[in-house]
């Protein structure tokens, strides 16, 4: 029988609990969901794609339907550095589908089973799954309201070194944080880059989200300030996904790092994927040419914006008030921490019951280090109607729950 001759890794390997938890609210008539992960629709380009799209084919099908370079488009490249105000070498940039690709790249290029990889708690399920996946030891390091808590990191890193263990990687969502929906402030961003060259620790810095900002000052990313302020070109692997901007469909994303460890990843592109996809990589690069790219962010930030605005407003009139909760500046997720005995898991049922449904906060922490009071609360899916009255229900059901 075939599943007696599964692999160890795939018969242990987690699912993606998330969706099953979203599918087990499928169905339920009129609920209001604050689970999913997805950017809203209306805020693909479509139009202007679909027209990309044609012209690419029409003009250089014959190239772009043949097998591309392993490492990406290298006109994509240029424009992706001309997009970021970047002048590096182009073999630091590699193309992949998605960040979910190059986030396995790198851990299979650093990481063999029993190495550690550290990572923020709670941090996203996705990359906790492919982490456990390739037989590292995952341990995460709690947030405070600056980013990961850099006490708890060193405290850690020094005990699982004495123990003989080698860190591989630190493993971070410095802006708007999915699920804490929190953004790393610049000092700890610097603190954390000096900390990872001093114990000579690779970075990993997973970046969907930093240019859906609604209000406030940008930060230099952590791939930026170490490449820029400490002359460092190796500490710090920048994965940057259009998901959230073009669209998931599209599949498509660039990581940016030293050129070592980018050829290595490239390397593992070749065995698994050959390459990225050519068409939509040429896409993007005529939709970041034809100026598309900054006016098209832009709207999305006006479209999210109200929804922030309102879920925070809601937040603030209808949560008990020993809820205590993120309030970003952008992105799509918002993370409520509950009272300690107060358990995330149980509220979801409860709330099931009344057509409301988030995502316990206990599916973001690496297996067997759960809490289980928080939860994380989607913005961007509900209409603001629906964020108003979810809100109203779902404070009141806490009050009902707990006390
Ligand atoms: C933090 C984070 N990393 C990576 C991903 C996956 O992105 P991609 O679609 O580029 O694989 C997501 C998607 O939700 C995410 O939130």
């Amino acid at each position: 029988m075939i599943s007696d001759k599964l692999s160890h890794i795939t018969k242990t390997m987690k699912s993606s609990m998330i969706r099953e938890l979203v599918a087990s609210t499928r169905g339920i008539e009129g609920l209001i969901s604050f689970a999913g992960g997805f950017p809203s629709p209306k805020t693909f380009p479509a139009e202007t794609l679909s027209k990309l799209y044609a012209q690419v084919l029409a003009e250089e099908g014959s190239t772009v339907l043949q097998y591309g370079a392993s490492e990406g488009d290298p006109l994509l490249k240029e424009e992706l550095q001309k997009w970021e105000g970047l002048q590096i070498d182009p073999a630091r940039i590699l193309i992949t589908a998605g960040s979910t690709n190059a986030i396995y790249y790198m851990t299979r290029a650093l990481v063999d089973p029993g190495d550690v990889i550290i990572c923020e708690a709670p941090s996203f399920l996705g990359s906790l799954v492919a982490f456990e996946a390739s037989g590292a030891d995952l341990i995460g390091i709690p947030l405070d309201m600056e980013g990961i808590d850099l006490v708890q990191l060193q405290q850690k890193v020094d005990e699982l070194q004495s123990a003989g263990k080698r860190v591989k990687f630190i493993y971070t969502i410095p802006d708007f944080h999915n699920p804490a929906g929190l953004t790393m402030s610049y000092q700890r961003r610097k603190d954390l880059i000096e900390y990872a060259i001093a114990m000579d620790i690779p970075i990993l810095e997973d970046n969907p989200y930093s240019r859906l900002r609604y209000s406030g000052e940008a930060l230099p990313t952590l791939f930026k300030i170490a490449n820029e302020e400490y002359l460092n070109d190796e500490v710090v692997t920048e994965i940057v996904s259009f998901s959230k901007i073009l669209g998931p469909g599209m599949r498509l994303a660039f990581a940016k790092g030293s050129k070592t460890l980018i050829e290595r990843m490239c390397s593992w592109q070749q065995k698994i994927n050959i390459a990225p996809d050519n068409i939509s990589q040429r896409v993007a690069a005529r939709f970041l040419a034809g100026g598309f790219m900054d006016p098209h962010i832009q709207m999305c930030c006006d479209f999210y914006r109200p929804y922030l605005n309102k879920m925070l407003d809601a937040m603030a009139k209808y949560l008990p008030s020993y809820i205590q909760y993120t309030k970003p500046e952008g992105g799509i997720f918002t993370w409520l921490k509950l009272p300690e005995d107060m358990n995330a898991d149980e509220l979801f049922e409860r709330a099931k019951a009344h057509k409301i449904s988030f995502i316990p906060g206990s599916k973001f922490y690496p297996t067997g280090q759960e809490r289980y009071n928080n939860l994380r609360l989607n913005f961007s899916f509900s209409t603001l109607e629906q964020i108003e009255e979810g809100m109203q229900s779902l404070g009141k059901l806490m009050d009902e729950f707990y006390t």
